[in-house]
């Protein structure tokens, strides 16, 4: 069995500094299977005992992997600079070291995953995997065969950058809703690509990330843990 005082397991879990997390057990904030506790030198058997913040059971395992359906107008970096998905993570769900697969700019919307685990990171990021990733994008133009061909056989950006083929279906018939898949991660990839055929981005959503589709009963803003089997995917 794995011991832990509970004030330190809020610390680990919550990010609560020692002040905050004996502040948040004596205001009643806390239960252990159950019932408040009082005493922040509980001990947590952190292998089964049930612990909430809140009414929220916090998750006490070693690695923790979250589906957010990120809005628009929070960056993926963690620098403290600008508000960023870590920010508006609800408290039971955080930790102190985060990272994010991939990052989507400040502006895109849709799936991002957040975990502790470096590995589940590498593995999905990783450019030898090629993982795809799926976005919808709607356009400033309608998008041309001849811009679908581009996309669709791979093109050279104006800066040189090289990108490979993308699948790209049309979603709607004023062609200006598409769906893009593509197999590597570049800085601003999607909207260089509208670029690079004279078009423009006006929103862009991520829904999928190899076989991790976005949650569709995620509102904006909103996350959940993944379940088992997609955490398989990566692992
Ligand atoms: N491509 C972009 O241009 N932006 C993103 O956020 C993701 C892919």
């Amino acid at each position: 069995m794995a011991y832990l005082r509970l004030d330190r397991l809020l610390g680990n879990i919550c990010c609560l500094n020692r002040n905050d997390a004996d502040k948040a057990i004596r205001r009643a904030r806390v239960t252990l299977n159950g019932q408040v506790v009082r005493t922040p030198n509980t001990k947590v058997d952190t292998e089964c005992d049930c612990v909430t913040l809140d009414g929220c059971e916090l998750v006490i395992r070693e690695r923790i992997y979250i589906m957010m359906n990120k809005p628009e107008g929070v960056v993926c970096s963690s620098d403290g600079k600008e508000k960023s998905v870590y920010d508006i993570l609800p408290e039971n769900m955080r930790r102190k070291e985060l990272f994010t697969v991939g990052r989507l700019d400040k502006d895109t919307t849709g799936l991002v995953i957040i975990t502790d685990d470096g590995n589940f990171v590498h593995n999905a990021a990783s450019p030898k995997r090629k993982v795809s990733k799926q976005y919808i994008a709607t356009l400033v133009e309608p998008l041309t065969d001849e811009m679908a061909e581009k996309w669709r056989s791979g093109m050279t950006l104006a800066d040189g950058d090289v990108v490979s083929p993308a699948e790209v279906e049309l979603l709607s018939s004023d062609r200006l809703k598409v769906k893009i898949t593509i197999h590597e991660g570049k800085y601003h990839q999607i909207k260089r690509m509208a670029g690079a055929v004279s078009n423009r981005i006006v929103t862009l959503k991520r829904v999928a990330i190899g076989e991790i589709l976005l949650d569709d009963s995620l509102e904006v803003g909103e996350c959940r843990y993944l379940t088992e089997t997609e955490e398989k995917v990566y692992n």
